[in-house]
């Protein structure tokens, strides 16, 4: 167009149709948000700055829980000003898929050696509690100087196990929920919030 400058070509580009239409399909299936983007974003800065100030003057190493921790490993870790690691590690429960039975099989194990080490492992949520205390046992056998818990999200009154987890960012209803890496068979991962799923979103699985 005649007299059209870059810039505004540049400008039109944010509102292509195409955009919008790919974070509505990824939002289809939500019923309602339950925790926003900037409620989480807040939360970690505290929990950030919390953690700065407990591990002032050492070095923290960060454990995350795959999948499910693989986002708020990124975003917390951007507000924790100290030196650090990560690693990951990947576990399956055996026994049904909804239900955990306590028995955590090792999938992918850790590259670093934890004896001696400040270590935080983090999770996204804490449910039964059962995946979480089978963790803890295994790695403090591998006799870390100190072991702690950043967990986003706690389900309350439903633990089958006393758990000691030392931040937390949201205590929320025994639901089941999705978004900020927390899945439904594999999706919803990327969801920049926590939210709720319609019921008809179950009924096809
Ligand atoms: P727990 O052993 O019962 O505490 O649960 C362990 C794992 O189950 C968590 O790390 C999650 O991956 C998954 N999980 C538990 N509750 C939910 C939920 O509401 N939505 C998505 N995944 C969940
Ligand atoms: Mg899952």
């Amino acid at each position: 167009m005649e007299g059209r400058s870059a810039l505004s070509e540049v400008e039109g580009a944010v509102h292509v149709p195409s955009v919008e239409a790919a974070a509505d399909a990824r939002e289809r299936d939500i019923e309602r948000v339950l925790i926003g983007e900037q409620e989480i974003q807040d939360k970690l800065r505290e929990l950030g700055e919390q953690i700065t100030r407990d591990y002032e003057g050492r070095e923290l190493l960060l454990i995350g829980v795959l999948k499910g921790a693989f986002v708020l490993m990124a975003d917390l870790s951007r507000h924790i000003r100290l030196p650090l690691e990560v690693d990951f590690m990947a576990v399956a429960s055996y026994g049904a898929a909804t239900k955990t039975s306590g028995v955590v099989r090792i999938l992918k194990d850790l590259d670093h050696d934890l004896e001696a080490r400040d270590v935080l492992l983090i999770e996204d949520i804490v449910d039964s509690g059962l995946t979480l205390n089978y963790l803890l046992k295994n790695l403090r056998g591998r006799r870390p100087a100190s072991l702690e818990v950043c967990a986003l999200l706690k389900k309350t009154g439903i633990q089958r196990v006393h758990l000691d987890v030392k931040y937390v960012g949201f205590e929320i209803p025994p639901d089941f929920v999705v978004g900020y890496g927390l899945d439904f068979a594999e999706r919803f991962r990327n969801l920049p919030y926590v939210g709720l799923l319609k019921p008809e979103a179950y009924a096809d699985i």
